[in-house]
């Protein structure tokens, strides 16, 4: 999951051999620690986001001043500027008028978690939906909101009691009416978050659980906004919350992906120590209870590299997506990402079951082999392990799903182009494979399918990029998209993988720049209808039964916001729509196309 790391910036506070200090010093000090002058002081730097500053100096304003600098140097830099994110974000103030409570049945309809269920199907049944088949081609655009000013998003809306909770890249959390939406009340994590929330009851009171980018751990009293807790509950330095926290009977689960992948494209980084986990937490306490790795061994010393680096492992396996929970049996499952360094393990790229109580891994079942692979490896490998593997991370969940006959499976798309289906009651044997794509780094399927309890859906991304050399930006390259290559979805019955469907990828209009038909972004299916967004910017509603196009809408455009000035809708990525009550709930832009709008649709429309 490679360019999700690079692109999408965190902080992980503490960096690298660099000495962020110096290089402040001898590139910015110069203006920013005039006496006089435009230049905002440190202090004021401080009160940024990560990202925001790290965008100014990547592609804003301070391109000039950070020219050179490595991936690394930047990172260090931003670790010694340490920024906290304090400033107002224009647009997220109260705006709701009166004080309607929020006290949601938690079984009532809605979107909770990154699923509908613990299973991951991603379906919402006929009542929660709100929404006939039939109803779909009126869906209409009732409100947008204005996620600031970031380049993309990539929060899963959740949707419970009348209330939307939404994150955007700026940081900023949003409880907002889903009627009208007006905000509630706004929040602001230290850093911006990767994955989504869910709401669980704790002592009475709705609580609204999400971990940011750098894996701390938050809970706010959901209906004030307040924060209850906050942890963190493991420092490694890189490692973050990608995945959305799952809760099941007063525990936490949290999947733990890193950003080592991306650092070690820098050969003079001592690739890598990281580790996958899942981390389980007390929800009422924020207590730790245990912490599982998908590598049981830690890493050690193996080898220089040839710039004499010290290199160690095993490592990696993060894991990029939320875990399924298996009541039946009390355990959790986890998908993992590739390793980072040799030697490869028997763990990455494979469907891990751990005990829900004690964290106990209790068998894997690995889908790619010997797939280590990190930054360094492309485009010219310098830092590559001997494996050299695909990069073919499972970035979504699998779906637990009942079949005839009593039997059960996890269902899952891989980026390899792979849809798997193995047999969580005997270790994880494999019931079937069928192939839905081409596969690659960021190819294959990406983020998430959907069931509803007859087929799977899967979207295929195989997003066509290459890479140009671009002085004019901080790395040194420019990533292109082919308007040509990538997209498409398919129907999968569940008892043998047979594909039902295809229905190809849409063509890029004429004239639309940065465009790909990719469909990387997670499906969301109802009775009747699945959704699928894509990296055109358009989100697509298919018939289940034939795959046809039954509604479309172009979101990458500009569009008036409730909440200030106009927003602008881009690449469909990450999360996918919520289905609650009647309305279509999604937000728009990627770092491909830019956008920072999230969209409510309904069949009254305004
Ligand atoms: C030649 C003087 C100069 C140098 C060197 C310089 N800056 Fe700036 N910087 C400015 C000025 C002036 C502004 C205010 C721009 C404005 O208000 O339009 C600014 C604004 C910024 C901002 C606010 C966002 C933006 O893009 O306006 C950030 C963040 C920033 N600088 C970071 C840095 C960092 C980090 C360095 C070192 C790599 C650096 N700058 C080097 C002059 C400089």
């Amino acid at each position: 999951m490679r360019c999700v790391c690079l692109l999408t910036f965190i902080l992980p506070a503490m960096l690298i051999a660099q000495d962020g200090a110096a290089i402040y010093k001898e590139r910015c000090a110069s203006c920013h620690d005039a006496a006089e002058g435009r230049a905002p002081k440190l202090d004021a730097l401080k009160t940024m986001t990560g990202e925001a500053i790290f965008t100014s100096l990547a592609t804003g304003g301070m391109k000039k001043q950070a020219e050179g600098l490595s991936p690394q140097q930047l990172f260090a830099l931003l670790g010694f500027i340490a920024p906290t994110g304090q400033t107002a974000i224009p647009g997220s103030e109260r705006s709701c008028k009166g004080d309607a409570a929020f006290h949601p049945k938690l079984e009532g309809p809605g979107w909770n978690g990154w699923s509908t269920s613990v299973t991951n199907s991603r379906f919402q049944d006929a009542k929660a939906a709100g929404l006939a088949a039939s109803d779909v081609p009126k869906l209409k655009l009732k409100w947008a909101l204005n996620l600031g000013s970031v380049a993309g998003t990539r929060g899963q809306p959740v949707v419970l009691g009348g209330r939307l909770f939404i994150s955007s890249q700026t940081g900023a959390v949003y409880a907002l009416d889903t009627d009208t939406g007006c905000t509630h009340w706004s929040f602001r994590a230290d850093v911006p978050l990767r994955g989504s929330m869910k709401v669980a009851d704790a002592n009475g009171i709705p609580v609204l659980y999400f971990a940011d980018g750098a894996a701390t751990i938050y809970a706010l009293n959901a209906e004030s906004g307040k924060v209850i807790w906050k942890v963190h509950p493991w420092n490694f330095v890189g490692s973050m919350a990608t995945g959305t926290l799952q809760i099941h009977k007063g525990v936490i689960y949290q999947p733990i992906s890193s950003l080592e992948e991306a650092l070690a494209g820098d050969a003079k980084f001592e690739c890598c120590k990281f580790r996958g986990s899942v981390i389980a937490l007390n929800a009422a306490t924020g207590e730790k209870l245990w912490q599982t790795f998908t590598i049981p061994e830690e890493p050690k010393p193996t080898h220089k590299n040839a710039s004499g680096t010290q290199q160690y492992g095993p490592s990696g396996a993060g894991i990029w997506s939320t875990p399924t929970i298996d009541e039946k049996l009390g355990a959790l499952y986890v998908a993992t990402g590739d390793n980072y360094s040799d030697p490869p393990t028997e763990t990455s790229d494979a469907i891990l079951a751990m005990d829900l109580k004690t964290g106990k891994l209790l068998w894997s079942r690995q889908l790619t082999k010997g797939d280590a692979f990190n930054l360094g490896c492309s485009p010219m490998p310098t830092n590559c392990p001997e494996a050299m593997g695909p990069d073919f991370d499972f970035g979504q969940p699998p779906i637990l799903v009942e079949l005839r006959g009593g039997r059960r499976a996890l269902i899952i798309g891989q980026k390899s182009g792979m849809v798997h289906a193995i047999d969580p009651d005997h270790k994880g044997a494999v019931l079937w494979q069928t192939r839905a794509g081409e596969g690659s780094a960021l190819g294959g399927s990406q983020w998430g399918s959907a069931s509803d309890g007859k087929n799977i859906y899967v979207a295929i991304s195989d997003v066509g990029i290459s890479t140009v050399a671009d002085a004019s930006t901080p790395m040194g390259l420019r990533v292109v998209v082919d308007p040509n290559k990538g997209g498409g979805l398919h129907a999968l019955d569940l008892e043998a993988g047979k594909i039902v469907w295809s229905a190809k990828p849409a063509p890029c209009a004429a004239g639309r720049t940065d465009c790909s038909p990719a469909q990387s972004a997670a499906v969301t299916a109802i009775p009747g209808v699945v959704f699928s967004g894509a990296m055109d910017g358009h989100l697509r509603a298919y018939s289940t039964a034939s795959g046809k196009v039954v509604w479309d809408v172009d979101t990458a455009q500009e569009f008036a916001t409730v909440n200030g000035d106009a927003a602008r809708g881009g690449a469909m990525d990450a999360g996918g729509p919520a289905v609650v009550n009647g309305m279509v709930f999604v937000n728009s832009g990627s770092s491909f196309m830019p956008g920072n709008v999230l969209l409510a649709f309904s069949v009254q429309g305004k």
